[in-house]
């Protein structure tokens, strides 16, 4: 599918389809505005006569215009004013891709003048139409025997006045970025557990570094790991046959020397529970457990196409939580890399364990910030549903941003505390900490485990459980969340970086 910025006269676009917009009540805005002068009225005709009103989320498709070169009008309603929110703009796109696919259109031009979104922001409004556009017509096919039919939407353009040309130019290269790294994610996160394995992962990491230059990967296999003392991350493949890796992605786009922003994904590929063994309903969504990990990679490869200004690194901790006969037993303790020993009474409680060790690893980068994607708690489902991901920090200025990207991005998250009171749930008679705090808090008792290592730097978790896959039925599937968030939040600092430099620059 290909994007593109145009201008002109809406009357002499040449295109399968044209989607022009009113507002509730009844006004056409500019681009249908123009498609009614052209034809005489007729789009007032259909309002006057209340074939269309304008409700949000209404359509009206039409064939043969006249007075215009396009041979169909897609008609939307924008309802009121107050009905332009990122849910509104996001349903009103998934109607209208959803009959370009009914009817099987091949190019389609975008005039929507600004006007579907309640913030007067051309780049934004331009680049979540891209992402949501490119994200509808995702298709998973890896394992069907029938491939699904290619994709027959080849041509997108978006209108734009000519002096929002530039700003709707960066918004496209930027959508298309992190669309590419929403698809990689759900892509990898959909795979099943006996494909999408840790040696898996970590092909798929090291042909991204073949696609960049800028990108270097390294892979680290258990002997490696076992010679850095990470034991706790190894605990947790110890009943798989499958052996756990490390996967490090440097991405080196700013200043040799400069501190690179890391990020840390939770790649357990399946978890079963181990040996404190999950129950089976529903059991093979566990294999979306590695969507951290997936996020991390799609992320890394939006940083790499948008080129960024920055040093960032990607980590992740990928295992197999299984039980074999050499699986790690409840009440088992074993040392992290830190050196701090934890008691693992629940071995359920896997994804604190392979992130304890990677976030040790990211301080040997002395990092600017640390963020940690996880599907880390059932927990976080219960306390904010499928809507919003958790975000737990050492760092109020770091929460913030992320806080911020996600809003700015439409992947919003929400803070939760991590206060000490919550820290002495982890207490453990015989080792420094347990790996589970009990029930209450659950989510922020796993952030607080996490906190045990990551007092060296400005550290930020986010629990993905709630919206990293959507359950059941036909929309059952990986939804690339917080590729947007994170792109958006290396975005922002980058466009600090720029800044400054900026400055600098005036300063000489
Ligand atoms: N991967 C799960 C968390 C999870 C469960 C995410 C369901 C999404 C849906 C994690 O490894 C886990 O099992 N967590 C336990 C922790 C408990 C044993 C302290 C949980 O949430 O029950
Ligand atoms: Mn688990
Ligand atoms: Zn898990």
């Amino acid at each position: 599918m290909d994007f593109e910025i145009i201008n002109g006269s809406v009357e002499t676009l040449k295109t399968e389809c044209i989607v022009v917009a009113l507002s509730a009540d009844g006004i056409l805005y500019p681009s249908a505005a123009a498609v009614d002068k052209a034809s005489n009225g007729y789009l007032t005709e259909l309002v006057n006569s209340g074939d269309i009103s304008g409700k949000a989320g209404e359509q009206l498709l039409l064939f043969k215009v006249p007075g215009i070169q396009a041979r169909r009008v897609l008609l939307v309603g924008l309802g009121k004013s107050d009905e332009r929110k990122d849910r509104h703009y996001r349903k009103l796109v998934k109607g209208i891709t959803a009959t370009l696919k009914k009817s099987g259109i091949t190019s389609v031009v975008f005039a929507l003048d600004g006007c579907a979104s309640y913030r007067d922001d051309i780049y934004r409004e331009t680049r979540q139409l891209v992402e949501w556009v490119s994200a509808d017509f995702y298709q998973y096919d890896e394992t069907k025997s029938k491939k699904a039919d290619p994709v027959k939407l080849e041509s997108v353009q978006i209108l734009l006045t000519e002096e929002d040309t530039e700003l709707g130019e960066g918004a496209l290269l930027d959508g298309v970025a992190i669309a590419n790294g929403v698809d990689t994610a759900r892509e990898l996160g959909n795979l099943p557990g006996n494909i999408c394995t840790p040696t898996y992962l970590a092909e798929r990491a090291e042909a991204l570094g073949e696609e960049f230059d800028e990108l270097t990967v390294k892979i680290l296999g258990d002997e490696e790991m076992a010679e850095l003392g990470m034991n706790s991350l190894l605990a947790v493949g110890k009943g798989s046959a499958q052996p756990s890796r490390l996967i490090v992605m440097e991405y080196n786009g700013g200043e040799a020397g400069e501190k690179p922003h890391v990020l840390v994904g939770k790649g357990i590929t399946f978890d079963t529970g181990g040996i404190s063994l999950k129950p089976g309903a529903g059991m093979d969504e566990m294999k979306f457990d590695m969507c951290g990990a997936a996020s991390v990679l799609g992320t890394m490869e939006a940083v790499a196409e948008m080129q960024l200004p920055l040093n960032v690194v990607g980590i992740i901790a990928a295992a197999e939580n299984m039980p074999g006969s050499q699986a790690t037993k409840p009440g088992d303790i074993v040392t992290t890399m830190s050196g701090q020993t934890v008691e693992i009474l629940n071995t359920d409680a896997e994804g604190r364990l392979v992130l304890c060790d990677a976030l040790t690893y990211a301080g040997r980068y002395n990092p600017e910030t640390v963020v940690d994607i996880a599907t880390l708690t059932g927990a976080c489902i219960i306390a904010l549903g499928h809507h919003a991901t958790g975000i737990l920090s050492n760092d109020e200025d770091l929460a913030g941003a992320l806080l911020d990207a996600g809003d700015f991005a439409a992947d919003r998250g929400w803070p939760l505390p991590l206060w000490d009171e919550f820290q002495e749930q982890l207490d453990s008679n015989f080792a420094d900490i347990a790996n589970i705090g009990g029930r209450p808090a659950g989510t922020i008792t796993a952030a607080c485990f996490l906190s045990r290592f990551t007092k060296e730097y400005r550290w930020a978790h986010l629990d993905i459980a709630g919206v990293a896959w959507n359950s059941g039925g036909k929309e059952k599937g990986a939804t690339g969340r917080c590729v947007p968030m994170l792109s958006q939040y290396l975005l922002d600092l980058a466009e600090q970086v720029e800044v400054e430099d900026h400055h600098h620059a005036h300063e000489e």
